[in-house]
């Protein structure tokens, strides 16, 4: 056989595969999400997440130390919200003493570098646990941005880096920089959950703070599944309202999303390789049906392919151990 072209020949041995990998993650790629609770050396493995925990910010702080000792460089943190403090107005949220704003604090005080997003919704402070304001069944828009914008201001001025709005109501980002600057936080930053889809997926975060919703389900704010160019369409309003970075949510069943945001946005993309995700990898690794190991460094490779500059996940320690051996 005489053939002008074999491709075998850059898949040869490790050296040249190496030298023509195109895609190679990094530490600094991940976002480490972190569940913070309140009380005191406090560690509960979240049920449908196993070796993933919501911690007390005491533990949470030493969780941060570790990873920044290991290269991660961002987390994005999300809080418990006590029962007793739920209602229908997100009053919680903006409490400048209340848990997030506390540990906003005390995570730079212990690790300066360290970049902190915050994720900025409704559904852990809502009685209903939905995103939003309801009123006669409907989680309406506007009243609800004016909670986002409150929400964000106080993750600004209790020192957050980014503000990252979950939420999918419309127009809460321009509303948001327009408050960050009004409030002289022009170093803050946001990172848009622009095309956040309604997917099953999200099933054991809600476990994690228990923030399912009460009544129906989330299809009125975030999307269908079944369109691709709404994705486009939401990522480049969030960009035009002043979004730094821009969300897909979920990662993997939604890679073709990711690529085509990608290709139309000259912002840094970013992909959230959700809770349903975590749980289906530790689920069969568990049973021996997949290698742990790999099928993380796989799967994060994938979504960096597919155009994700950066990734939140809960493989980000795993992940950083793995690269850095
Ligand atoms: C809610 C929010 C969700 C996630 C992040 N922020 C769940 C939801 O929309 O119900 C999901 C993250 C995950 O599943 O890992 N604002």
């Amino acid at each position: 056989m005489i053939l002008h072209k074999r491709g075998r020949i850059l898949r040869a041995t490790p050296a040249i595969r190496s030298m023509v990998a195109e895609t190679i993650i990094t530490p600094s790629d991940f976002i480490a999400p972190l569940f913070i609770d309140e009380g005191e050396n406090l560690a509960t493995e979240i049920s449908s997440m196993p070796g993933y925990f919501r911690r007390s910010l005491d533990l949470t702080i030493k969780e941060v130390e570790e990873l920044w000792s290991i290269g991660i460089k961002s987390v994005l943190l999300f809080i418990k919200c006590k029962d007793e403090l739920k209602d229908n107005t997100g009053l919680e949220s903006w409490n400048p003493r209340g848990l997030m704003q506390r540990s906003i604090k005390a995570i730079k005080a212990a690790v300066p570098g360290m970049y902190i997003m915050t994720d900025v919704a409704l559904d852990p402070f809502s009685s209903y646990g939905h995103d939003g304001i309801v009123k006669d069944n409907e989680i309406i828009n506007d009243e609800t941005v004016e909670a986002l914008v409150k929400m964000s201001v106080s993750h600004a001025a209790a020192g957050a880096d980014m503000v990252a709005p979950s939420d999918m109501m419309d127009g809460r980002i321009g509303a948001i920089r327009e408050a960050l600057e009004d409030n002289g936080y022009t170093k803050t930053g946001i990172m848009a959950y622009s095309a956040k889809y309604a997917s099953c997926f999200y099933g054991p975060f809600r476990d994690a703070l228990d923030s399912a919703p009460g009544f129906g389900d989330k299809k009125t704010y975030q999307m269908d599944y079944s369109n691709r160019l709404e994705a486009v369409r939401e990522a480049l309003m969030d960009v035009e309202e002043g979004a730094d970075i821009v969300m897909v949510k979920p990662g993997l069943p939604y890679l073709d999303i990711v690529r085509e945001v990608k290709n139309a946005v000259d912002v840094p993309v970013s992909v959230y390789n959700i809770s349903g995700e975590y749980a289906m990898i530790k689920a069969a690794a568990q049973r021996g049906w997949i290698d742990e190991n790999k099928a993380i460094m796989e799967t994060l490779t994938s979504i960096k392919r597919a155009g994700g500059d950066l990734i939140a996940t809960y493989f980000a320690k795993d992940a950083a151990r793995l690269i850095n051996q």
